[in-house]
């Protein structure tokens, strides 16, 4: 009798526990090793302050607010991204929102494809600050046509911008990591890098192979146990990057200036960056639902994601047909910060 109550309650103890674990996933905006973190892990405030981080892709989106929220932590900032102009403006706005010094922020205009600069840019870094504790890599370009409709030279291109741009910088700067034993990669994947997304084959590829080459440079760095290697992947995010994504050909971005409002608030990713790069988290998945909920079952249930990526892959590709955005179809309602 009293095992068998042992059993019940046990029984009854996994069940809670297994409830109380789906609330939590069903109110999620990330996985639940991150959400734990944010919660009682290592603050942004405490880690990250004093430290110089390199930003690409810092003229828009993600990468902005990510120097927004990295200066108002009182981090210095290097901003690299092709527009100069752009650069200056968001440089003008962190001297403007911080106590930070002109000193304390670097702008370097860069081309992610334009491997042969990549080099001096490092140097001018190093120069500047010393050291680099943090680089993001961040800058990319995401794709909105059908494979049989695009140009071959897409699918080279997001590979130079996403996958070799990214793999060149981390190149040029990771000797500066393992001379000081120190510091951390954090790149912007995407939920892409994970699953298959119709309309983004080529992107889809390129974010695919960055988390095949960090994931494996993890390893290769097993004795520098201080240098982090951080894949961050996120979902939808409110930002240009529909808007500067390529068609079927790579110089034509997508004409029509869609709605963002329904996906993550920009600042809301942004955050959980921050405290990914704090705890040193090796993979992190950032999204509303219910995207998360589908990358759970991806990941657990594959045959069953399988299943539901096809579904909600043939509304997606409606959508796009229709004229509107591709992932429109998911939208509950409008987000803000
Ligand atoms: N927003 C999302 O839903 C989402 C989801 C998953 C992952 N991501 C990833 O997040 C990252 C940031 O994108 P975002 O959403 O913030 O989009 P975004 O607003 O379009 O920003 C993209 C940034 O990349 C830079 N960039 C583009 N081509 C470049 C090149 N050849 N060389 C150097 N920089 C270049 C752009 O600056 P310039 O034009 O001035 O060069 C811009 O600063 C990307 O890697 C994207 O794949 C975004």
């Amino acid at each position: 009798m009293e095992l068998l109550t042992c059993c019940v309650l046990l029984a009854l103890g996994c069940l809670l526990y297994f409830v109380v674990q789906f609330v939590r996933l069903m109110k999620a905006d990330a996985d639940l090793t991150l959400l734990w973190a944010e919660s009682f892990g290592s603050s942004p405030e405490s880690k990250l302050r004093g430290s110089v981080v390199w930003v690409t892709g810092a003229s828009s989106g993600i990468g902005e607010e990510l120097c927004y929220q990295l200066v108002k932590l009182g981090a210095s900032v290097v901003l690299s991204a092709r527009r100069e102009a752009e650069l200056l403006r968001v440089k003008k706005k962190c001297l403007e929102i911080s106590s930070l010094e002109e000193k304390d922020l670097l702008v370097i205009p860069l081309d992610l494809t334009d491997l042969s600069t990549h080099k001096s840019a490092t140097d001018k870094v190093i120069q500047h600050f010393g050291r680099i504790d943090i680089l993001v890599n961040n800058g990319g370009r995401s794709q909105r046509s059908l494979f049989v409709d695009t140009d071959l030279n897409v699918f080279q291109g997001l590979m130079e911008l996403n996958y070799i741009g990214t793999v060149s910088i981390t190149k040029h700067v990771l000797p500066h990591m393992i001379e000081r034993k120190k510091g951390k990669i954090v790149t912007i994947s995407s939920i892409t890098g994970l699953v298959g997304v119709p309309l983004s084959t080529g992107y889809a590829a390129s974010k695919h192979a960055l988390q095949g080459f960090f994931n494996s440079l993890r390893i290769e760095l097993g004795t520098y146990p201080d240098i982090a290697v951080i894949n961050i992947c996120p979902g939808p995010v409110q930002s240009k990057v529909v808007e500067n994504a390529c068609t079927e050909r790579f110089e034509k971005s997508v004409e029509a200036h869609t709605d963002q409002t329904y996906k993550m608030p920009t600042d809301r990713c942004v955050r959980l960056i921050l405290v990914s790069a704090a705890n040193d988290l090796k993979e992190v998945w950032i999204s509303d639902q219910p995207y998360l909920i589908i990358y759970y079952i991806c990941q657990y249930a594959p045959t069953w994601g399988f299943w539901i990526l096809q579904r909600s892959g043939q509304k997606r590709i409606q959508n796009f047909k229709s004229g509107i955005d591709a992932d429109s179809s998911f939208a509950f309602s409008k987000k803000t910060s």
